[in-house]
């Protein structure tokens, strides 16, 4: 969670650092601020978004500065805490995502020192530490000042009279983007993807010595080579190309994401599905770990492979997992994350290393810590995604778990084919859901005036409702809870009634008769219901108040077409209730704290 950038370079840096913090506001935005190099550092910071402060701001004349987005975690969003954060003397300034774990001891040490602050953040040790230290190398006096502190961070700093910026991280994204005569730092790619698409990833403990025309990076005092990569996303991909919302663009990128994420895969294993991207390591036994969207991706997961593989599988909360207070026994691993940053996940990728597992990591940034560290790495080809709210790149993780799957499958040869070709056809799939777009948007205006919703599934499709109502949540501030659909009765059925909508997931496979038992079980209590139900179902529509139809697939594919729906169905809840779509409030879309 939050955003920092830096530049470097021959134009004026403020319009620059602005437009790259608006890019990476997804990252956190209940305050944010820049600092700019001319003369003397001049700062302007409060707690407001990005284009607020944009347009309040005073021209700062100069060529290099930082800038930093902030999700709270030490201190209230507030002017004070917003970064950049100063030392005493004002000439040295910091911008930091991650959290020092010894600030309070290193902020005594300071005030006994004679060193003053003024915010709640555990940053503001960091320039007051730097300046303990400047003797008129700002690097060197970043490298002591580190030397110092627990915990994880990606800092830029700079300071007037040094006309260079430094970088530092540990357990925290940071990305160099290299220009002509001028570079660019932030915490990610797409932030900087109108300036270049050339960049340098750090590794941890890494210092960056940036300069215009310069990037040099040192590793415990020696210069070590860090390769440039060239970065495929282009700005189109990170800009809403005409859609109100991010949110909306990426649910109607899906088909595109399943194609791009297929053949990525068909051109890794080159002959398709008869290879398996796991190699020898296979499915036997596998632990899938993961937060948030993710988990419930992994929880999907569990289905698939048990479905197809016949292996047992456990699926788990990384932030559950990593306190379970044991070594994990299990000698495999996938670990599902969009962003590879999770902190709770990269806590779990490094235990599960530790004790001497293999751990694959599916995750949709290239360079992102999840793949620097995991033993194995599968790509998802969702493209960047800005909004808060995750869709594609949960899509993009359906796949990677089918096409896991696929080789190592037990079913009947035939069948396989079908489902080879079922996989296949996704994409229009997907497209005949987006294309009931507006019928789903009338159905969301009923869902928009409601306190409460319940999403129940079962079966494969259980993760599913879990997934509906984290997403109506998070983007309508609905109170949405998935149920197991046998479990609504032992005690949410307390609260059903006339004013709380039931939404159920119906799929047809064994789970069926059990699901119109319990619909009906539902309508006895008031509850109006809105049934998601496969094309051609003619018995649901007789039951229920409203149903959304999907087009007819597999059942193991059901999850696919339900969710792109509930996406919808979530999006237009909260438009029609005027939410921030893209950032709803206290969210962040890369948690990289615990
Ligand atoms: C945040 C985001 C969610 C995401 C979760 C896990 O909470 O808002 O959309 O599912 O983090 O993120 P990851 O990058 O590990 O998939």
């Amino acid at each position: 969670m939050c955003g920092i950038v830096g530049y470097i370079g021959e134009r004026q840096a403020q319009p620059i650092l602005l437009n790259c913090l608006h890019r990476l506001e997804y990252r956190g935005y209940d305050s944010c601020g820049i600092a700019v190099l001319g003369g003397a550092v001049e700062i302007y910071k409060d707690a407001v978004r990005v284009k607020a402060l944009a347009n309040t701001a005073p021209s700062l004349n100069g060529i290099a500065g930082i800038g930093h987005t902030r999700w709270a975690t030490h201190g209230e969003p507030s002017q004070a805490n917003a970064h950049p954060h100063c030392d005493c003397t004002g000439k040295i300034a910091v911008v930091h995502n991650g959290v020092i774990n010894n600030f309070q001891k290193l902020r005594q040490q300071l005030a006994s020192e004679g060193h003053n602050f003024v915010s709640e953040t555990d940053t503001e040790v960091i320039p007051h530490l730097i300046e303990k230290y400047y003797d008129g190398d700002l690097a060197k006096a970043v490298e002591a000042a580190l030397h110092e502190v627990e915990g994880s961070y990606a800092i830029i700093a700079l300071v007037s009279g040094e006309s260079r910026l430094v970088v530092a991280r540990k357990d925290g994204p940071l990305v160099i983007g290299v220009g002509d005569r001028e570079n660019f730092i932030a915490s990610d790619v797409p932030a900087m993807l109108d300036y270049t698409n050339r960049v340098i990833y750090l590794e941890d403990d890494d210092i960056g010595i940036v300069s215009p025309d310069n990037i040099e990076v040192r590793r415990h005092g020696v210069e070590v080579d860090r390769k440039e990569h060239k970065i495929s996303w282009s700005v189109e991909d990170a800009q809403k190309a005409g859609y109100e919302h991010f949110m909306l663009k990426e649910i109607h990128e899906q088909p595109k994401v399943i194609r791009d994420t297929i053949a990525g895969y068909v051109s890794a294993t080159e002959k398709g599905a008869d290879l398996a991207l796991l190699g020898d390591v296979g499915l036997e036994g596998m632990l899938i770990l993961a937060c948030g969207t993710s988990y419930h991706a992994a929880l999907i997961g569990k289905y698939i492979l048990e479905e197809l593989v016949r292996v047992p599988v456990k699926a788990e909360l990384a932030s559950e997992f990593n306190y379970y207070g044991h070594t994990p026994v299990r000698s495999r691993a996938i670990v599902i994350t969009q962003s590879g940053e999770t902190a709770d996940v990269i806590k779990t990728i490094r235990r599960m290393r530790e004790a001497g597992c293999w751990v694959v990591a599916v995750t949709n940034v290239v360079g992102s810590t999840a793949s620097r560290i995991a033993d194995q790495i599968i790509y998802t080809r969702a493209g960047p995604e800005i909004s808060v709210a995750a869709t594609k790149s949960f899509i993009a993780q359906l796949m990677a778990l089918y096409w896991l799957a696929l080789p190592y499958s037990k079913i009947d040869i035939r069948k396989l084919d079908n489902l080879i070709t079922g996989l296949r056809q996704l994409p229009g799939k997907v497209q005949q859901v987006l294309d009931n777009e507006s019928a789903i948007a009338e159905l969301a205006r009923q869902l928009a005036s409601c306190e409460n919703v319940f999403f129940i599934g079962r079966g494969i499709n259980f993760p599913v409702a879990l997934e509906g109502a984290l997403k109506l949540k998070e983007v309508s501030y609905i109170h949405a809870e998935g149920y197991a659909a046998g479990e609504l009765k032992h005690g949410p059925f307390a609260l059903l009634g006339s004013n709380t909508p039931v939404v159920a997931i119906v799929a047809q496979d064994n789970t069926y008769e059990p699901m119109l038992t319990n619909i009906k079980e539902v309508k006895a209590r008031r509850s109006p219901v809105i049934a998601v139900v496969e094309e051609g179902d003619e018995v649901i529509g007789e039951l229920v108040d409203s149903v959304i139809t999907v087009p007819k697939v597999d059942a193991i594919f059901s999850p696919v077409v339900n969710t792109v729906a509930l996406q919808l169905l979530a999006y237009y809840t909260a438009k029609h209730r005027g939410c921030p779509v893209d950032f709803p409030r206290n969210l962040a879309k890369s948690v990289t704290v615990e």
